[in-house]
């Protein structure tokens, strides 16, 4: 069994992208630039954004955060993005999900310039993903792409199995696996709630993502001997440690990882590369790749 290392694959990413950033700032140009907007005080959010400033900061890149109170009104919101679409000094930027209930989410996403949309959520982007027209693509299947090619793991013919059909993960995930490419060209399957012998069919798997967001849904009788594990879940399980709780993923990896070729650890597998993925988005939409 062999782990992947997601923590290490992740910054030797980063280090590629700091020697082009400073290549050039030695230019004189400035340098690329990420704006997150982040409305209301939700903890986890507040995590996210700062851990997305300090990757900024670790490339050269430059950061800007938005903290706008959780009574910001749909339409300010939308003004802001609509400001941040027209400023030539922004190259991409995020609005951190989720969102305040008062606001309608599918509204705000396609307020976002499909040029600076580098989280990839809106329709345009994920139009072009199934195209397989250049875009940027959501920063979780993106990075498990990137650790899939990384590893050298073969994916050509091989049966894959996307546990979970959400908008942010499974469902891309789905179209990137079986597109035409390198990684890709994959027989995908994807299993929801609504599956009925998902048990059986995830022991099929050479290729297995656990995406449904349950604490260590996938046990060892669930998986082929030699699949591939990807997790996708993060957890905090609260108990009795001085930090108060400990974190797993969608997988129970003590059992499910002897019986693996590969496997992500949860923490420092597949988390690491969300972040990765939104700095090589940033860097394409300062190239204007898109
Ligand atoms: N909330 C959880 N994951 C994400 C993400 O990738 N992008 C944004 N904007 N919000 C999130």
């Amino acid at each position: 069994m062999q782990l992947i290392d997601g923590k290490l694959i992740a910054s030797e990413i980063k280090k590629e992208l700091a020697v082009k950033s400073a290549a050039i700032i030695d230019k004189g140009d400035r340098a690329p630039h990420l704006v997150a907007v982040l409305v209301g005080e939700d903890a986890a959010s507040q995590t996210y954004v700062n851990s997305k400033e300090k990757a900024c900061r670790d490339v050269g890149f430059t950061s800007t955060i938005y903290r706008l109170e959780a009574d910001t009104t749909e339409k300010k919101l939308l003004d802001i993005i609509d400001f941040l679409n027209n400023d030539d000094e922004v190259d991409g930027f995020i609005v951190q999900l989720p969102l305040p209930a008062h606001i309608n989410v599918q509204k705000i996403i396609n307020g976002i310039s499909p040029l600076k949309d580098v989280d990839g959520f809106h329709p345009v982007s994920l139009g072009r993903m199934m195209l397989g027209e250049p875009t940027y693509l959501p920063a979780t299947p993106y990075g498990i792409m990137q650790l899939l090619e990384h590893s050298g793991i073969e994916t050509s013919g091989k049966h894959c199995v996307v546990l979970g059909r959400s908008n942010i993960v499974g469902t891309p995930l789905s179209v990137m696996l079986s597109r035409k490419a390198n990684p890709g060209n994959c027989t995908v399957t994807v299993c929801h709630t609504g599956t009925r012998n998902l048990k059986e069919i995830a022991l099929t798997a050479d290729i297995l993502v656990a995406a449904m967001g349950q604490a260590e849904f996938v046990t060892a009788d669930m998986v082929k001997e030699g699949a591939v594990v990807i997790d996708v879940g993060i957890h905090r399980i609260e108990d009795n440690s001085e930090k108060g709780y400990h974190i797993r993923g969608d997988v129970k990896f003590d059992e499910v990882a002897p019986k693996c070729s590969y496997i992500t650890p949860v923490p420092g597998g597949v988390g690491p590369m969300t972040i990765v993925s939104l700095l090589m988005n940033t860097f394409k939409a300062y190239n204007k790749e898109v």
